[in-house]
């Protein structure tokens, strides 16, 4: 019932004006190059995969110049499909008018397989370069499209430093050979990225972060950090991501767009709730990051658009949001984490999506993980004979 509703919203329109692109606020990045800051989003659980060539052409007419691609959302093709339609029709005269993300897959991250899979999403993209290349995942671990919530890879592993810069020093080739214009990471938290920073010589350093943010998931301490290391920080999910499917849903989780500080914002201003969302990404913090948003509708993506060409919300409303930056004053910030990455957790995790985030399971070497691995299951016995013993 609720796909079938969600399908009937589809609604492409092409009698809605566009948006013209230069007036969409941009940011600089630590390499000086430049950024629209709103993306558009191509990935989309499962229904919405059918109408990706119509959005993200859609999304072109009205003005989008941000498009953000992953080879996990399977969908590259299309996207390239899209763009090329889109110059066709001369929406956009070239594609160097478009600033491309594409992220690299966690089951490519082996040294051998970071060039092919560049090579692939150039191919299915059909641009020579993207503008923007970020390790999607810290870790290697895959899961099966769709998998169920509790479904757990059994050759998963924790973040283990000295693989992880193997793959980030191929990332770095390409970037070199001129097939990758910025590069950057997605998902990494301060201890992954303090590591990588320690390892990388200044020419090599990401210059985004692509994570979670929402107002109920502000990321404050972490994004501070990585705008300290002038990483400019991308949110994802900027409004919640109301249509998740249930696989992803936990009832822990809470409606953005149902905040009752959030709802008396849209009223004062007389907009709905997406527009204060989308508001915040792009006013936070002195208006230093961006966004990636969806939608599969002509006048959403329009709205959407129109967020990051003004500031409507007032200091005082975004004080509401955000707090003033002293401690114990976030706004209506609540901890809402949506992605708790439960399908990508190892054995020694012991199912607690936390550990994914909180830094407590980093390694150097995999010598040290394997040690670590090895004490744990010495422990495990242990446990499992005292449990044996007491029944
Ligand atoms: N780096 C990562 O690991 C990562 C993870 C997740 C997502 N992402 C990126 O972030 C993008 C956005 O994530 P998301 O789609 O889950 O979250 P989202 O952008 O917060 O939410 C999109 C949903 O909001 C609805 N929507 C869009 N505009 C609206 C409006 N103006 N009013 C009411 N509803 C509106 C859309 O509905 P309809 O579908 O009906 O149009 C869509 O279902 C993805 O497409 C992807 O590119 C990256």
């Amino acid at each position: 019932m609720l796909e079938k509703n969600i399908v009937e919203q589809v609604c492409f329109d092409q009698t809605i004006e566009a948006i013209d692109p230069s007036a969409v606020h941009t940011v600089t990045l630590a390499s000086g190059n430049i950024m629209p800051v709103a993306a558009f989003g191509t990935f989309h659980s499962d229904w919405a995969q059918d109408y990706m060539f119509d959005a993200t052409l859609e999304a072109i007419r009205i003005g989008w110049r941000h498009i953000d691609t992953a080879r996990a959302y399977e969908n590259e093709d299309i996207v390239g499909q899209a763009i090329a339609e889109a110059l066709k029709r001369g929406y956009i005269e070239s594609v160097d008018e478009l600033f491309i993300t594409a992220k690299l897959w966690n089951g490519h991250m082996a040294k051998a397989s970071v060039a092919p899979a560049l090579e692939s999403t150039l191919r299915a993209l059909g641009v020579e370069k993207v503008d923007l290349y970020l390790n999607h995942w810290p870790s290697p671990n895959v899961h099966t499209p769709g998998c169920a919530a509790d479904h757990l890879n059994p050759n998963a592993v924790p973040y283990i430093h000295e693989e992880f810069m193997e793959t980030w020093q191929e990332i770095v080739k390409l970037k070199k050979a001129g097939k990758i214009v910025d590069i950057g990471t997605s998902n990494h938290t301060k201890g992954t990225m303090q590591m990588l920073l320690r390892d990388c010589a200044a020419d090599e350093r990401p210059v985004v972060n692509q994570m979670e943010m929402h107002p109920l998931f502000q990321q404050n301490e972490l994004r501070r950090y990585f705008q300290s290391e002038h990483i400019t920080c991308v949110g994802y999910m900027a409004m919640g991501s109301p249509h998740r499917p249930a696989r992803d849903s936990f009832k822990e989780h809470r409606n953005d767009m149902a905040d009752p500080t959030l709802l008396a914002i849209a009223r004062e201003l007389g907009v709905v709730p997406p527009t204060v969302c989308l508001s915040w990404a792009v006013q936070r913090e002195q208006k230093s990051g961006g966004f990636v948003a969806m939608a599969t509708r002509s006048d959403w993506i329009r709205s959407n658009l129109e967020n990051a060409t003004r500031d409507l919300l007032s200091s005082d409303q975004l004080i509401r949001l955000c707090g003033d930056g002293t401690p114990g004053n976030d706004g209506i910030d609540a901890n809402n984490r949506l992605i708790w990455g439960q399908v990508f957790l190892w054995p020694e995790a012991e199912g607690d999506w936390r550990v994914l985030w909180n830094d407590s399971q980093l390694f150097e070497t995999r010598e040290d993980y394997l040690e670590f691995k090895r004490a744990w299951s010495r422990y495990a016995d242990i446990k499992k004979a005292r449990t044996f013993q007491s029944e």
